[in-house]
């Protein structure tokens, strides 16, 4: 089983010293940079859009995880690849042909992948689960850091991780929202592959020890 990884938010970094935050996560154990856009249209805030990501980009040397929280994000994804994104993540519930969108992902060299509301049910994917490359399932509801946990998401993961198995499908398993030392083993437990971790990292006294840390609790 490959190890398990954890991927701290960006939107819960300091952004008057974002080179400083994204080296501390090029140095630490963690896996991915998680990277929040949000229109103010599909969810009711706005992070950062492009030039922030491209300047995160020059700095980050790890795989740039995109979550788009846009409306109709297939006017951007060409726009996401020629940033550097490695993955790029659209929700379930913005894309009217979402079987179309994720093909429009992969011809951009991206890993695509999908991202639902903590209303949406899983087995909406299960159609295009060969096609999908990454599904986020979000624990809290999208627009915000810092919100607690939506404990029905255990149950979530597990019934995704049996769709999975029974199509012999690749795709990984994403929790976004919500994640700290107290949920982290039992999610992973449940079938998590990929740990989203904003303000439980950046709001520690010590993020490279706390971003360690979970790193110990989900491969052990
Ligand atoms: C919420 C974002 C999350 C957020 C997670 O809409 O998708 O990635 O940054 O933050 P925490 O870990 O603070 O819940
Ligand atoms: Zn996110």
């Amino acid at each position: 089983m490959a190890s398990k990884r954890i991927a701290p938010s960006v939107l819960a970094a300091d952004f008057a010293n974002l080179q400083r935050d994204v080296e501390m996560i090029n140095k630490s154990e963690a896996d991915w940079f998680h990277i929040d856009i949000m229109d103010g249209v599909f969810v009711p805030n706005i992070s950062f859009g492009m030039p922030v990501l491209r300047d995160i980009v020059k700095h980050a040397t790890k795989t740039i995880d995109v979550h788009l929280m846009i409306v109709d994000p297939d006017r951007y994804i060409k726009t996401f690849a020629d940033l550097g994104s490695n993955i790029l993540t659209v929700h379930y519930e913005a894309c009217t042909h979402l079987h179309r969108t994720l093909q429009a992902i992969k011809a951009e060299g991206m890993k695509a992948g999908v991202a639902i509301n903590p209303h949406t049910n899983v087995s909406l994917l299960e159609d295009v689960i060969n096609d999908i490359d990454l599904v986020c399932i979000m624990s809290v509801n999208p627009g915000f850091g810092g919100q607690s946990f939506i404990e029905n998401t255990y149950e979530k993961v597990k019934q995704l991780r049996k769709i999975i198995v029974k199509n012999n499908a690749s795709t990984l398993i994403e929790i976004d929202g919500g994640v700290t030392n107290k949920n982290a083993k039992q999610l992973i437990d449940a079938g998590a592959d990929v740990l989203v971790a904003g303000s439980f990292v950046f709001k520690s006294t010590d993020p490279n020890q706390t971003i360690k840390e979970l790193k110990e609790i989900i491969n052990t």
